[in-house]
């Protein structure tokens, strides 16, 4: 039986993949590529498939007769949630719709699903725990959310047991800097930070300097990738077990200001990053910061790269790798 990773092209969903694939678990990916890599699947069982397309996303379920699914395949980029609400309604809540359908169908009733802290919107209390209200502040959260309803209602009704994993900020990239993150357009504060050393830019953009915060600057909790991974096999296996539905967050409870990041930044990579402070970005919280108690108590999960610097280290690594070997292909 085959463990099928939607949007296993993706940033988490191929280091997820990966991580299965080295544990010697049978995966099949399927991801439209909108906005993944092919390159990143390398050799795993791959289809270029829309989940919105349930005929061949029924087809593929009996051909490698899957045992559950881990849920990537999403549209994640705030700023665009807020001007293409459509986009985020159809791709997410409707691509879960199908993708629950097609599971019910065929019997399989296990499911990990690539939530966000965005659920949350303006947090009640930091650090954020599970039973903070989820208020999103704009449709991607929202429709993450809904998604997180609908699989519960899918319980209720059907017994599809599902696991819901809420990342705070994702970051990094595996050792070996094989994949990493690759927006494009890139959003993402570290990646950008690393376009100027890298001679792409030349400075970062810091989004206001005005929060209550010890410099001014927006305080975030950045997670490593790997870290990610690992929760994601400690929570299939939780459901293989039989176990019941859960709802956990994955941060490592440690605050950073974006000053902050970016002097870490200079300190890995040796290189000036010229600084210039902008207007407020809309939408972002002062400071988002995980509790992760309850899946290290419920899942025994430990994070093994906690540290800014090796998460940043890493990420610099991988874009250094990626970019040469671009080179070398053009
Ligand atoms: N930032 C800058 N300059 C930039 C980019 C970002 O100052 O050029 C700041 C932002 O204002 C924010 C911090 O850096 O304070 C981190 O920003 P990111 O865009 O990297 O990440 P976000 O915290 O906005 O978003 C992340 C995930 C989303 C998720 C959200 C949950 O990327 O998918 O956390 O709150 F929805």
């Amino acid at each position: 039986m085959s463990l099928l990773i939607t949007g296993g092209a993706g940033y988490i969903g191929s280091h997820t993949l990966k991580y299965f694939t080295e544990k010697g678990k049978e995966v099949v990916v399927v991801d439209n590529l909108e906005t993944g890599h092919k390159e990143f699947v390398r050799d795993a069982i791959f289809y270029n498939l829309d989940i919105r397309n349930k005929i061949e996303l029924d087809k593929l379920f009996k051909k490698h007769d899957i045992e559950g699914v881990i849920h990537f395949a999403a549209n994640s980029i705030v700023g665009e949630s807020m001007i293409d609400p459509y986009k985020y309604y159809h791709n997410n809540v409707y691509g879960m719709l199908c993708l629950l359908d097609v599971m019910k169908h065929n019997n399989v009733k296990k499911i990990v699903f690539s939530s966000t802290a965005a659920v949350y919107g303006e947090p009640r209390e930091i650090p954020i725990s599970e039973d903070n209200p989820t208020l999103p502040t704009n449709p991607y959260g929202e429709t993450k959310l809904a998604m997180e309803r609908m699989m519960h209602w899918f319980d209720v009704a059907y017994g599809i047991k599902y696991v819901s994993l809420r990342y705070f900020n994702a970051a990094g990239a595996i050792e070996d800097s094989s994949i990493g993150e690759l927006h494009i357009p890139e959003t993402h504060l570290i990646p950008l930070i690393l376009q100027v050393p890298l001679g792409q830019k030349d400075r970062v953009y810091v989004f206001g300097d005005d929060y209550p915060t010890k410099d001014g600057t927006c305080i975030r909790d950045y997670v490593h990738v790997m870290d990610l991974a690992s929760a994601h096999y400690l929570a299939y296996n939780y459901l293989l077990e039989g176990n019941e539905s859960q709802v956990f967050n994955l941060g490592n409870e440690i605050g950073y200001t974006v000053f902050e990041v970016i002097n870490t930044a200079k300190k890995v990579t040796g290189c000036k990053i010229p600084v210039e402070v902008i207007g407020r970005r809309s939408g972002d919280p002062a400071a988002l910061i995980a509790s992760s108690k309850k899946i290290k108590d419920t899942l025994n999960w430990e994070l093994k790269y906690s540290s800014l610097e090796k998460i940043i280290k890493d990420a610099w690594e991988f874009q250094k790798n990626y970019i040469n070997k671009w080179k070398e292909r053009n």
